[in-house]
C-alpha cells in the first residue's frame, strides 16, 4: 500500500510519539516532588524543554516545506512526524503544568497552542478526505473543462431565450451577469449562482404557454378560415415551445456544471483556509511561549 501522512513507514511516528508519551505518563506519576507537581520541578522544566522544543521543531515545518530540491517521500515523513508529535503535545505540556492552569500568561500558551493543535487536526482531515472527494465530484472533467463548458452553456441559453420572447432573454442575460464563481476567500467557500432564477422563470413561462395553449384546443371546430391562422400560430408556438424546451435542458445543464465547479473551488479553499489559522497561531504560540518562559526565570 503506498504510504499516507499517518502509515508512514509503518506509522513510525506514531510509536516514536506514543512512547514519548508513555515515558512522560510514567515519569510522572513515578515522580514526587515537594509540593504539587508542577512546572518548577525537575521533571516540570524537562517537560517543559522537551514542549518548546518540540513545538520549535514543528514551526520548522514551514522553513522545511518551501526549501528547494525536497523529495516528496521525506516531505511526507516529515509531515507525518509533524502530526503525530504535534498531538503528542497535548499529554506533554498538561503533564509539564502538573495540571496547574489559571488565569495567565503560562495559560495563554497553553491555550494558542491547542487551537494551533486543533486547527492542525482539522488540516489532516481534510488532507485525508477531500483529495477523493473533489475527484468524485470532478467526475472525470478538469476545472478548465467545466468553465469552458459554463460559457459554451450560456451562449447556446441565450440564443435560444433570443428565439423565445425578450423578457426570457433578459432573464437568462441577468442569469449569466450574475455568475460568481470564485473570487474572495468568502466566496470560496460558501458559493453563490443564480441559474434557479432563470429556471424558474422559464418554467413559469412553460407553464403560462401550456396553459394558455390548452385553452385554445376548443378552437378545433372553428370555420376553416380560422382553422388555419390557428393552424399556422400553433405552429410557431410548436418550435418556441422546442426552444423552450431546450432552454430548460441547457440551464438545467449549467446548474449541474456551476454547482460541480463552486463545490471543487469551495473544497480546495477548505484545504487551504485552516493553514490561515495554523500559522498565524503558531507564531502567536511562540511569542505566548518566549514570554511564558522569559516570567518564569524572572519572577518564580
Ligand atoms: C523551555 C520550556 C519551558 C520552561 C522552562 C517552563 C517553565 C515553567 C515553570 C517554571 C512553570 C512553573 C510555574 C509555577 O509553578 O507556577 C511552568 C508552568 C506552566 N507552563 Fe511552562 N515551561 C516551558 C514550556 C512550556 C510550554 C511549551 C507550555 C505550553 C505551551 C507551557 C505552559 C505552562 C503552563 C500552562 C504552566 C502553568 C502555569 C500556572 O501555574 O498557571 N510551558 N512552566
Ligand atoms: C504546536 C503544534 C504545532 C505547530 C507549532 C505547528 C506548526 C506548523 C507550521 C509552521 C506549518 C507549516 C505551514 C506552512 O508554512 O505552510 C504546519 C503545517 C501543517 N501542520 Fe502543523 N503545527 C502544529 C501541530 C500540528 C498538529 C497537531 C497537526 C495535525 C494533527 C498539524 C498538521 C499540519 C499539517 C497537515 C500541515 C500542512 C502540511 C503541508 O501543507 O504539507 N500540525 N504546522
Amino acid at each position: 500500500m503506498r504510504d499516507s501522512i499517518l502509515s508512514f513507514a509503518g506509522a513510525r511516528y506514531l510509536w516514536v510519539s506514543l512512547v514519548l508519551v508513555i515515558a512522560s505518563a510514567v515519569a510522572y506519576l513515578w515522580h514526587d516532588p515537594i509540593g504539587v507537581p508542577n512546572g518548577g520541578t525537575w521533571l516540570g522544566y524537562t517537560l517543559g524543554t522537551i514542549a518548546a522544543t518540540l513545538i520549535l521543531w514543528l514551526m520548522a515545518f514551514g522553513i522545511r516545506k518551501r526549501r528547494y530540491g525536497n523529495r516528496l517521500g521525506s516531505m511526507l515523513g516529515w509531515a507525518s512526524a509533524h502530526v503525530y508529535l504535534g498531538t503528542a503535545l497535548i499529554v506533554i505540556t498538561f503533564l509539564h503544568t502538573g495540571f496547574q492552569v489559571g488565569l495567565n500568561i503560562h495559560t495563554l500558551a497553553l491555550l494558542l497552542m491547542l487551537l494551533v493543535i486543533a486547527s492542525g487536526l482539522f488540516g489532516l482531515f481534510t488532507y485525508l478526505r477531500y483529495p477523493a472527494l473533489m475527484t468524485r465530484n470532478r467526475d472525470n472533467t478538469t476545472r478548465q473543462a467545466m468553465l469552458d463548458e459554463i460559457v459554451e452553456l450560456d451562449q447556446q441559453a441565450l440564443s435560444l431565450a433570443d428565439a423565445v420572447d425578450p423578457k426570457i432573454h433578459g432573464a437568462v442575460l441577468r442569469s449569466n451577469e450574475r455568475i460568481r464563481i470564485g473570487g474572495s476567500a468568502w466566496r470560496l467557500l460558501r458559493p453563490r449562482e443564480d441559474t434557479d432564477s432563470a429556471i424558474d422563470q422559464v418554467r413559469a413561462y412553460l407553464e403560462q404557454r401550456d396553459a394558455e395553449q390548452r385553452s385554445d384546443g376548443n378552437t378545433r371546430d372553428m370555420p376553416t378560415m380560422f382553422a388555419m391562422v390557428d393552424f399556422l400560430s400553433s405552429h410557431a408556438a410548436d418550435s418556441k415551445n422546442e426552444a423552450l424546451r431546450k432552454l430548460m435542458d441547457v440551464l438545467a445543464r449549467k446548474k449541474t456544471v456551476t454547482t460541480r465547479l463552486s463545490r471543487d473551488l469551495q473544497l480546495q479553499a477548505l484545504m487551504e483556509v485552516w493553514l490561515y489559522v495554523h500559522v498565524p497561531l503558531s507564531f502567536a504560540l511562540l511569542g505566548a511561549l518566549i514570554a511564558h518562559v522569559v516570567s518564569v526565570f524572572f519572577y518564580w
